[in-house]
């Protein structure tokens, strides 16, 4: 009998670390050894992952060991860690799939999202896939069945993006979580300018200002355009991710990614335009139908996706679908997902099963 494939998870104490083990523990058991690791601070004590105790091993130059027999590897970390360990994983036999942005714009780094390119993932000259940033997944499975239907000629999306999506989620979650401690019961906080940034103090964690009782319309670093006044990094991920999921280089996208005080799940407005005309009863039984899609859509009754109804469930869910109100090509919609879910952990264990599932004869 073909031996089951040896799983690392690396960065098992993070945000989407908790979440991949929880996801670990409920998926069908394709997986032979469990191995957890996280950096030197967090070794030592004890993960639960499919109902058993696993010890966190290291990682780091004097564990290296720690990677060896692994066949594939969840690289759950920061961008940097990314950067230097995936390769070396990948050089000791391990396919990994990697969270981070540290090789999404790698030409021979496939960036795959199962329900609209899984084919991508068969071909990884360098033994690493990478899976697309936390926004990027929230739209890309309604957006991908819609092109396939109608051919997206052009994209403007506006992304309400929760604190446990700013990179580092748990510090993210954490500084959000001190904030709200802050300024509740804060009387009439919030009625005057800067009173709440007082209330909050100097310390807002990873986020350029208070969040608690706020939007902040900045995430992610300065892009590649420069410094203040242009595109961050996280709206230049979500044109280049879309871009090269759709395998359309050129499909014009505008984007803006705001931060909300939203524990997790990442909101999305989309304005869609194609190269045909649309009409929502056809978009509804698209997204009725599509794979990792759940429609939500009789606004008169209530019911539309919110980021407090979908946190901790797998799919995009959509609704507010609507004819643009001046242009016929064009549709108007509203996405919500788990960041941690579909926007990251469950994205990077689709790709990791499905490449256990082409294991299957060749071990
Ligand atoms: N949060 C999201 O919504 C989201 C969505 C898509 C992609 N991602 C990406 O997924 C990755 C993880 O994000 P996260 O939100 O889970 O971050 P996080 O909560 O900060 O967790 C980071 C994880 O990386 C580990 N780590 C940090 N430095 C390390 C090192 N030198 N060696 C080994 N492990 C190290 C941490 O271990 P310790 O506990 O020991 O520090 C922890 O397990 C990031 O690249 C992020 O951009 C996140």
């Amino acid at each position: 009998m073909t031996p089951k494939p040896t799983l690392a998870v690396v960065g098992a104490t993070g945000a989407v670390g908790s979440v991949m083990l929880q996801m670990l523990t409920h998926h069908a058991d394709v997986w032979g050894e469990i191995r957890l690791l996280a950096s030197p601070r967090s070794a030592g004590p004890k993960a639960s992952v499919r109902g058993e105790e696993c010890e966190i091993l290291a990682l780091g130059e004097e564990y290296e060991h720690h990677l060896d027999g692994v066949d594939v590897a969840l690289f759950l970390v920061p961008e940097a860690v990314a950067a230097r360990w995936a390769p070396v994983a990948a050089a000791k036999g391990a396919v990994v799939v990697d969270a981070s942005g540290a090789f999404r714009h790698d030409a021979d780094v496939p960036l795959v999202v199962p329900e609209v390119n899984a084919h991508a993932a068969l071909v990884r000259p360098r033994g690493i896939v990478a899976s697309p940033g936390c926004t990027t997944l929230a739209l890309i499975a309604a957006v991908g069945a819609l092109h396939a239907e109608f051919g997206v000629a052009e994209l403007v999306v506006t992304a309400q993006q929760a604190a446990s999506g700013a990179g580092a989620g748990q510090a993210g979650v954490d500084a959000l979580r001190a904030q709200l401690g802050l300024v509740a019961g804060g009387g009439d906080l919030g009625t005057h300018p800067g009173d709440v940034r007082r209330a909050v103090g100097e310390n807002t964690g990873p986020f350029p200002g208070p969040l608690a009782l706020n939007v902040l319309p900045w995430s992610g670093t300065a892009g590649e355009d420069g410094a203040a006044g242009v595109h961050s990094s996280e709206e230049e991920r979500v044109r280049d991710e879309t871009r090269r999921i759709l395998g359309n280089p050129g499909l014009r996208i505008a984007a803006t990614c705001v931060r909300v005080p939203v524990v997790t799940g990442h909101s999305v407005s989309v304005h869609a335009r194609f190269e045909h005309p649309v009409t929502v009863g056809r978009a509804h039984e698209v997204l009725a139908t599509s794979p990792g899609v759940v429609l939500v859509d009789d606004p008169a009754a209530g019911d539309f996706p919110t980021p407090a109804d979908v946190v901790g469930t797998d799919p995009a869910w959509v609704g507010r679908v609507r004819r643009s109100m001046d242009d016929e090509r064009a549709l108007d919609f509203f996405v919500c997902a788990d960041n941690l879910r579909k926007g990251a952990a469950l994205n990077a264990l689709q790709v990791a099963e499905q490449i256990a599932a082409s294991f299957v004869g060749d071990m």
